[in-house]
Formats: C-alpha cells, structure tokens, sequence
C-alpha cells in the first residue's frame, strides 16, 4: 500500500516481518499495554477453556501496527488451537474458503485481517459458517444449480480491520466479542522498546528508550522499527550504545521529527494549510493533491494526527488545528471555518 514509510504501521519487507515476529509477545502475560482489554480477553479465554468450548469469534479493531495480528496469534496459543491466517483481499472466490472452512478442526481459529475488504460474495458465504458452522455452496450453474450444504467443525473466527465502520452490519452483528485496540501511551511504548532491546541484544538506556517510545506514534510496529533503525546509527557512529542523544540524532536523519512526525505527516499538514487554507478540504482532494492513495492517508497517516488533535475530520473535510500550525511553523489564516465542527 502507498510507497514505504518509516512510521507507518504497515507491514512491510518479509525479512523484517521475521524479525517483528520474534519480538512478538506469544502470552497475554508477555503483552505489555492495553490492560483493559487483555483482563477482558483473559476472562474470557479462561471461560470458554473451563467449559471445553472454542472461544466466541472476536473482532479487533484498530489502526495498523498496534497488535491485532498478534492478539490473534496469543488466543491460538492460549487455547492450545491451530491458527490458520488469511486476509480479506486474498479471499476472491467462495471456493477459496471453503477449501479452508472445511480443513478446520474443532476449536481451530480462522484469522482474517483487513475483513473490510472482503468481498460481498464472500461475506455472504461466511454468515452460516459463523452462524451455524455448515457453508452452502452452490455447484453447477443455470438450471443445474445445486446448493450442498457442508457441516463444519466448531471454529473460531477472528476478524481484524482498521475500518470497523465499513463492515457490514450482519457481519459486524455476527461476532460475540467486539474489541478496540488503541494507541499506546508512552510509557508503555519505552517497556516495549526495552523488552525489545533485550531480545535484540541492544544497549540503551531508559531516557533512550522514552526518545524512540514518545516518536513511534503509539505504535508498538513503529517502535521496533525505529529502535532499528537507532541500533544501525548506533552501531556505525557511536560504540554501539544507544543513548538518548544518539537515538535522537538517527531519528533526525530518518526525518522523524518531536512527535513522531514523518515527511508524509507534514507534507499533508502543509498542504491542508498552504493549499487549502487550512481546510475544510475532502480526502479524495487531499490524495490527489498529494499523490497518495486515499486507503493510506485514511488507514496510516490520519488515525495518529486525528489522535494528537492535529486535525479534526467534519463533515465537509479534514480541517487542521491551530497546535499543528505551531508545530509545523505555519501561520494558519483565519477564514473562519477552522476548527468548527460542521
Ligand atoms: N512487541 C510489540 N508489541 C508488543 C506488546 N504489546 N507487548 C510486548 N511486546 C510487544
């Protein structure tokens, strides 16, 4: 999606997924951050193996980057099941998944990223099999149609997506367990880069650790990637260790800036208030005006602004904030129609 950033929370090369991989925390007691809703899966993940049952299928909701994946991955584990990963664009046809539907053993867990983009066929295709565990799948065409009704092991079904709102009703409707996962706030970030650095064998120091965490725009996949990027600085221009001025100096050079802002960050604040008077302005204008894909600025580039009250999304446009003038040192001109909620 888009071309690569350094701060996006999207996955990006393969060997680096590896190595987000081994950082992941593989428990909930591993987990660090998002208290309220690892005691809720805790509970309920207890409950459903007291009873002997598969866990409810679960919907997690939230920007890239945060832990959606990974919360999938700690359930499996947690319940002693078989994950079996798949995402809403890859699924084109009904007989993609039913070829997997009807592989899954009792209490497996069925994960699908970015349901959003699943198409209505296959939605349509999954109601009965979270419903009632059984497909119907329609074989021959024309007046030789014929619908087989094909049982199913009870599964578990986990959806994520970074867009709750463009789900279907029904199929929002179908999952017991609805939870959001939010940025995280600093101080949870610097305990993930410390963890981090442990299991990646880098010294650095708490103040280092707080620099890179309060920059990753609450993003636990930014943070890694960034303390990366810190340990490579470090390795080169320093003794290797990561102190807080040479984390500080290797996000300079990435182009990161205080808050974690990156030149896509600031390019679409600069051009919100150079080009359009600080706004209103419709997110189809801004990703012609900027050249990006509009998924991106929605899914990547917005959450984190809209979070930190940089801009403020109306229903006439995305306007931006007198705060993210300030930072971006731009005069924003007073036309009026900043900052009111239309
Ligand atoms: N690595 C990435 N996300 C994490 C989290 N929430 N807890 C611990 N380690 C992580």
């Amino acid at each position: 999606m888009g071309r690569e950033r350094i701060v996006t929370g999207d996955q990006v090369a393969p060997d680096e997924d590896l190595t987000q991989y081994s950082l992941r925390p593989s428990s909930l007691s591993e987990y660090i951050g998002q208290k309220e809703l690892c005691e809720k899966l805790e509970v309920v993940l207890e409950a459903a193996r007291g009873r002997g049952e598969p866990v409810e299928h679960l919907l997690l909701y939230g920007p890239p980057g945060l832990g959606k994946t990974t919360l999938a991955h700690i359930v499996a584990r947690e319940m002693g099941t078989k994950i079996i990963s798949t995402s809403g664009p890859a699924l084109q046809r009904a007989g993609d998944l039913m070829g997997i539907l009807t592989n899954l053993n009792e209490g497996d867990i069925l994960f699908i990223d970015e349901i959003h983009r699943l198409s209505s066929v296959i939605e349509e295709f999954i109601y009965p099999a979270m419903e009632d565990f059984k497909v119907d799948f329609v074989v021959d065409k024309g007046a030789f149609a014929k619908v087989i009704n094909v049982p199913l092991k009870r599964f578990s079904f986990i959806g994520a997506t970074t867009r709750a709102g463009m789900l279907s009703a029904p199929l929002r409707d179908r999952f017991g367990l609805y939870y959001h996962i939010d940025f995280y706030p600093p101080e949870d970030l610097e305990e993930i880069v410390l963890r981090s650095s442990g299991l990646l064998d880098i010294q650095i120091d708490r103040e280092a650790a707080g620099i890179v965490a309060s920059r990753s725009r609450g993003t636990p996949r930014i943070a890694n990637r960034l303390l990366r990027r810190v340990r490579d600085y470090a390795a080169v221009k320093a003794d290797g260790k990561v102190t807080a001025a040479t984390a500080a100096a290797a996000l300079e050079i990435e182009g990161i800036d205080s808050v974690g802002l990156d030149d896509l960050d600031r390019k679409l604040l600069e051009t919100i208030i150079k080009y359009y008077n600080g706004g209103p302005v419709g997110i189809d204008a801004l990703g012609a005006t900027l050249n990006e894909e509009v998924d991106t600025l929605v899914d990547m580039v917005e959450p984190f602004l809209l979070k930190i009250g940089f801009i403020q999304r109306t229903r006439r446009g995305r306007v931006v904030s007198q705060e993210a003038a300030k930072h971006m040192g731009l005069k924003l001109l007073d036309n009026g129609s900043q900052g009111k909620l239309f």
